[in-house]
């Protein structure tokens, strides 16, 4: 089992939930950030630090496209361990439907 970020942190990239994580496992795009699954170790503590309530227990439904999801940019993305401030437009994007389609970025965050 894993935890997985989706597509509600897009846009809004809190970041709260770097500080928690024991294993350092969050790795930053752009504009979202997702957890290694092969590194996570199920603990749980980020879920409620999430203002944007973007990270769920691959337990379920749609979880197995997200874990995919978040292996591929977790392989391709620096690891981000520090809070950063988010976007200045975070607000407006809490809970927006179709973020994926509208602003993913594949590009890489800047990590640290
Ligand atoms: Fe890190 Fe635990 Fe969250 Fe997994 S569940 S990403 S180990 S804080
Ligand atoms: Fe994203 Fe929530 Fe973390 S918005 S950066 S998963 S605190």
């Amino acid at each position: 089992m894993t935890y997985i970020v989706n597509d509600a942190c897009i846009s809004c990239k809190y970041t709260d939930c770097v500080e928690v994580c024991p294993v350092d496992c969050f790795y930053e795009g752009e504009n979202m950030l997702v957890i290694h699954p092969d590194e996570c170790i199920d603990c749980g503590v980020c879920e409620p630090e999430c203002p944007a309530d973007a990270i769920r227990p691959d337990t379920e439904p749609d979880a197995e496209k997200w874990v995919e999801f978040n292996r591929k940019y977790a392989e391709l993305w620096p690891v981000i361990i520090t809070r950063k401030d988010p976007p200045p437009d975070a607000k407006e994007h809490e809970g927006e439907a179709g973020k994926l389609e509208k602003y993913f970025s594949e590009s890489p965050g800047t990590g640290g």
